[in-house]
């Protein structure tokens, strides 16, 4: 990884933490209520591919829990592409903990078809945050509408899902399905400091948004 990537993704990853704080303020009181009586958090983070976003994802959750020593925020990551799951294997598998910080991290991830998650029981249902990054709309409706459709199954009633987008019209037919497939759209936000990138239009976390499961 050369010097410079290293660099963007880190500069990514610090704007990430703060559009996940963004989006959820003025819902997260809700959120901190109900993990504050669990000792185990999960989250699912679906078309994951390398899974850079693991460890903001776990603090951001372990923040709104307020971590005691004993309680777990676990994160299962999944895409179709298997080199890029061997390698999110390779970074994240073996991290327990964090230096100085009362808890646990676990993080575990694996090959699959992220629209046929009915077939892994092993995963359980009832997640806190169900992720989504760099959603792919465009690039075959049917999948990712059936993998949001996953996106909302796999939710605990008070769970949230957030998905990010890299451009503004996908992000709208993003919205527009979700809402579409049961899921209600509590906020989205746009990155004032999104990372413009090669094709016109397109930026890193460009959009975010938040849906709970509509009742
Ligand atoms: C635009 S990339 C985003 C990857 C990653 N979340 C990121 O932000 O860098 C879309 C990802 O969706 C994955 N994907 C596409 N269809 C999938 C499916 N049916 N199940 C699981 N992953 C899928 C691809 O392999 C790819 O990693």
């Amino acid at each position: 990884m050369s010097d410079r990537f290293k660099a963007e993704t880190e500069e990514d990853l610090r704007r990430l933490r703060k559009m996940l704080r963004k989006v959820t303020s003025g819902d997260d009181e809700t959120v901190r209520r109900r993990l504050a009586q669990k000792d185990e958090a999960r989250i699912l983070d679906l078309a994951c591919g390398d899974c850079r976003e693991a460890e903001v994802l776990t603090d951001f959750i372990a923040d709104l829990k307020g971590e005691r020593d004993e309680s777990v925020v676990k994160l299962t990551g999944i895409d179709v592409r298997a080199r890029e799951i061997a390698d999110a294997n390779l970074r994240f598998s073996g991290k327990k903990g964090l230096p100085g910080k009362p808890g646990r991290r676990e993080f575990d991830f694996f090959t699959g078809d992220a629209s046929k998650l009915d077939g892994h029981e092993e995963l359980g249902e009832e997640f806190d945050l169900v992720f989504m990054r760099h959603q792919n709309y465009w690039n075959g409706a049917k999948t990712w509408e059936e993998i949001y459709d996953q996106a909302l199954n796999k939710l605990d009633d008070e769970g949230r899902l957030i998905i990010t987008s890299y451009f503004d019209k996908e992000h709208q037919l993003a919205l527009e399905a979700i809402q579409r497939l049961g899921g209600e759209l509590i906020k989205t936000e746009f990155n004032p400091e999104t990372r413009e990138l090669q094709t016109e239009g397109k930026s890193v976390d460009r959009h975010v948004a938040i849906f709970k499961r509509k009742k």
